[in-house]
C-alpha cells in the first residue's frame, strides 16, 4: 500500500468532519477523502443489517478510489460494522469511533455520567460491552438522542427548536450531581457551543471521542510506516451522496468552524 494515498474518512452525513478535523490539526502532511452519506441519513435509527449494507457500500467506493487507512467516524456505523470491515479488509488500518465513556469514567469525581448517543448505538450489544467494563465504577446513564443529528444536517445550530429539544430529551435525565455529558455521535460536537449555552453555569464537561479516535489512526498508520510527515499541507476532499452543492458547502464550512 503506499504511503502517498489519502486516507478515507465515513459517516451518516456531515458529523464525521469533528472527527476530520482533528485529523487534520495531528497529521497535515496527509490527503483525506471524507464521504457523508447525507442521501440515506439518518443510521441511527435504522435497523442493524441496513446500517451495515450502507457502511459496507460507502467503503467499497472509497476503496475503489484508493486509501491508504478507514476511519469511520460515526459511532452508530462503527458499532454496527467495524468488525466485519476489518474481517473484509484485514491489510486496511481501519479505526472506529465510539462514545468516549473510558476518558469519562476515568476522569470522574463520582458524579452522574451521561452518554448522548442515537437510538441505534444504545441499541447495540458493542455498547453494552462497553457499559459493562465500567458499571460498577461510575453511575453512567444513556441518553437517546434520536433526530438530534439532523440539527446539523440542515446546518441549524442554536435556536429554540434546540432548546426545546434538550429540555424535553436531555433535562429529564439530568440530576443534581451529572459532571460529564459525553457526545456519543460526531454530529454533536457542532452543537456544543449551543448546548454550552443552554447549560448555562452547571459544571459540566462536554467530552467526546474525536481526538483520541485521530491519535489511534496516526499510531496505526505509523506502526505501518503509512505515515506521512514531510513538511507539505495535505489535500481534504469532501464527497456527500446527496449529490448536493449545498451539502458540500456546508461540509467545508463545519471543517472550518473553531473548536
Ligand atoms: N454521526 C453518527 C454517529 O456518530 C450518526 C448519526 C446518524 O446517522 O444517526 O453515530
Amino acid at each position: 500500500m503506499s504511503k502517498e494515498l489519502p486516507i478515507g474518512f465515513m459517516d451518516s452525513g456531515l458529523g464525521g468532519l469533528s472527527v476530520l478535523r482533528e485529523a487534520i490539526r495531528i497529521m497535515p502532511a496527509e490527503d483525506f477523502i471524507y464521504f457523508g452519506d447525507s442521501l440515506h441519513a439518518p443510521y441511527g435509527t435504522k435497523e442493524q443489517s441496513v446500517i451495515r449494507d450502507l457502511t459496507f457500500a460507502v467503503v467499497e467506493n472509497l476503496m475503489k478510489q484508493g486509501i491508504k487507512g478507514l476511519a469511520v467516524a460515526c459511532n452508530t456505523a462503527t458499532s454496527a460494522a467495524v468488525r466485519l470491515l476489518r474481517g473484509m479488509y484485514p491489510d486496511l488500518p481501519i479505526v472506529g469511533i465510539e462514545p468516549a465513556v473510558k476518558p469519562a469514567v476515568v476522569s470522574s469525581h463520582g458524579g452522574r455520567i451521561l452518554v448522548m448517543a442515537t437510538p441505534m448505538t444504545i441499541a447495540q450489544e458493542k455498547y453494552h460491552l462497553l457499559l459493562e467494563q465500567y458499571r460498577d465504577q461510575a453511575d453512567i446513564v444513556s441518553v437517546p438522542c434520536g433526530g438530534l443529528m439532523e440539527f446539523v444536517e440542515q446546518g441549524r445550530f442554536d435556536g429554540e427548536q434546540l432548546d426545546t429539544y434538550f429540555r424535553e430529551n436531555l433535562l429529564p435525565y439530568m440530576t443534581d450531581d451529572t459532571e460529564t455529558i459525553v457526545l456519543g455521535c460526531t454530529h454533536y460536537p457542532f452543537l456544543r457551543p449551543h448546548l454550552m449555552e443552554f447549560l448555562g453555569d452547571r459544571p459540566i464537561r462536554l467530552i467526546d471521542g474525536s481526538l483520541g479516535t485521530s491519535m489511534e489512526l496516526k499510531r496505526r498508520l505509523k506502526v505501518k510506516g503509512l505515515l506521512r510527515e514531510e513538511n507539505r499541507t495535505g489535500i481534504v476532499t469532501i464527497q456527500n451522496s446527496s449529490g448536493s452543492q449545498a451539502m458540500i458547502d456546508r461540509s467545508y464550512e463545519l471543517l472550518a468552524m473553531p473548536f
